[in-house]
């Protein structure tokens, strides 16, 4: 008798406790947010962002790697989870990947690679649960999960030289299995996706706006097709294969509104992929083929009309801080400007973006790297791009895009962007909030 008076009390809780997890999967965000955080604690400032996966569902720190084409983790170290599945090389899965590697136990596999160091190795494809939380474009709501989500596992090895604590690369690149492209498909939300690098914390959207500021800032976007470069720019990729990275039609710079004289050729992509221009959030700052980088240097030194000081590497153009004055927008200086598909499309490279101060020195100097310096040819960032022919000729970088919105629209191939500084907002004002 005792046994079923108890049952009589348990089946309301039963149905309600199914009902409320029912509601649950069936709730479909419209958008998806994650928090950027700027971390000084490697040689060079890296842009990172947090996202929960594994059963149970651990936090693991990543770097943004806006022209990465894949996700990828340590599996090295205490990955330990109930969920974790290899992906065979027979599934739709693996061939979304576009590899031609397969382990001997039938696993998929893909090269994961620091971009940051150059380093790359040989990874199995695997899927896991992770867990972000959805907006309404306002604030964050409640965390919405993906199951058999893919991801590359990577190493100690791959994963040396990020920032500390952590443990894997975001790639938001033009994969089918990036993180936007992901996301898209398992909410069905439209493939676009938004990110705005703060000085100190910013925010990466996935599917369309709003995206509420201190404004919405969806609104107030200029736009810009987005160009494929045919040839890839990665340190590891299949013969044929495109570039995954940005790329978008800079046909003149103008400092101070006056053309500047440029070898117009390499402003465009030729057919072995040299050329043009790309947009990274893990170069710290843009970095021009070295002609490029000296008619805009000296364009830029005539029109401030200031003497320059001994440079400070790995900058080229600097001045003492005291000529010159600032102000909301940061340093009162020349303005350049990248122009676009045509005269009236243009994007304004305010003072703020544009140089950069070195406190200890008392200098402050112009934030562009010539590709043929020292600096760059050494360097481990953006190895890929340094030398006197580097093969893409303008990297816009980090701090070029600090406070600018980048919304990245791969259905219809264009970028939107805007300067927030523009709207007296920036990219930290974006309202997390600790709920759910
Ligand atoms: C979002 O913010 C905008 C502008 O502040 C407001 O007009 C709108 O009603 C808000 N929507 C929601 C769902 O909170
Ligand atoms: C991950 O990033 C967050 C935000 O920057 C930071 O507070 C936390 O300490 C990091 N975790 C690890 C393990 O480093
Ligand atoms: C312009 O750049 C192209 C590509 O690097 C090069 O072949 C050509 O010689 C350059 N033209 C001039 C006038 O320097
Ligand atoms: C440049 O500055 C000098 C003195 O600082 C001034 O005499 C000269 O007129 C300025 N030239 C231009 C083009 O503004
Ligand atoms: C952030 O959003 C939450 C949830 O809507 C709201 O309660 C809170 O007031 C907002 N905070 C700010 C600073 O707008």
């Amino acid at each position: 008798m005792a046994s079923s008076v108890k049952l009589f009390i348990l089946l309301p809780f039963l149905s309600l406790f199914i009902s409320t997890s029912l509601a649950q999967t069936s709730f479909r965000p419209k958008a998806l947010v994650l928090p950027i955080t700027r971390d000084t604690s490697a040689s060079t400032p890296q842009y990172t962002t947090q996202i929960k996966q594994r059963t149970p569902l651990v936090p693991i720190n990543l770097t943004i790697d806006l022209g990465g084409g894949y996700f990828w983790v340590n599996c090295d170290k205490s990955y330990v989870s109930s969920t974790l599945k290899p992906i065979l090389c027979s599934s739709s899965q693996c061939s979304l990947f576009g590899s031609h590697g397969c382990s001997d136990k039938k696993i998929c596999g893909r090269s994961p690679y620091n971009i940051v160091t150059g380093v790359s190795t040989s990874g199995d494809i695997q899927s896991d649960i992770v867990s972000v939380q959805s907006t309404n474009g306002n604030y964050s709501g409640r965390f919405v999960s993906v199951p058999n989500f893919l991801f590359i596992c990577g190493s100690n090895v791959v994963q040396n030289g990020l920032a500390k604590g952590v443990k894997g690369m975001a790639g938001l690149g033009r994969t089918k299995v990036s993180l936007p492209s992901q996301f898209s498909s398992a909410f069905s939300f439209k493939n676009k996706f938004a990110i705005c690098l703060g000085t100190q914390n910013g925010v990466l959207f996935f599917g369309d706006g709003p995206y509420l500021f201190n404004f919405d800032e969806s609104k107030n976007l200029i736009y810009t097709p987005l160009i494929t470069n045919p040839v890839s720019t990665s340190p590891s990729s299949f013969l044929g294969e495109k570039s995954v990275e940005y790329f978008i039609g800079v046909k003149s710079i103008r400092v101070s509104s006056k053309n500047v004289k440029l070898n117009t050729t390499l402003l465009s992509i030729d057919q072995n992929g040299f050329g043009g221009t790309k947009i990274s959030t893990v170069n710290p700052y843009t970095i021009m083929e070295t002609s490029i980088y000296k008619a805009v240097a000296d364009a830029f030194v005539k029109a401030l009309n200031v003497s320059t000081v001994e440079p400070v590497a790995p900058f080229g153009t600097c001045f003492a801080s005291q000529s010159i004055s600032s102000s909301r927008m940061g340093p009162d200086v020349p303005s350049i400007d990248l122009v676009l598909q045509n005269e009236n499309v243009v994007w304004n490279i305010i003072g703020a973006n544009a140089m950069v101060r070195i406190n200890d020195k008392d200098v402050i100097c112009l934030g562009f790297v010539d590709a043929g310096s020292d600096f760059a040819k050494t360097s481990q960032v953006g190895f890929v791009v340094g030398g006197s022919k580097p093969m893409t000729s303008i990297t816009i970088g980090a701090h070029q895009l600090e406070n600018n919105l980048l919304q990245f629209d791969l259905a219809t191939s264009r970028l939107g962007f805007r300067s927030l500084f523009l709207e007296h907002d920036n990219c930290g004002n974006f309202n997390f909030t600790s709920s759910v």
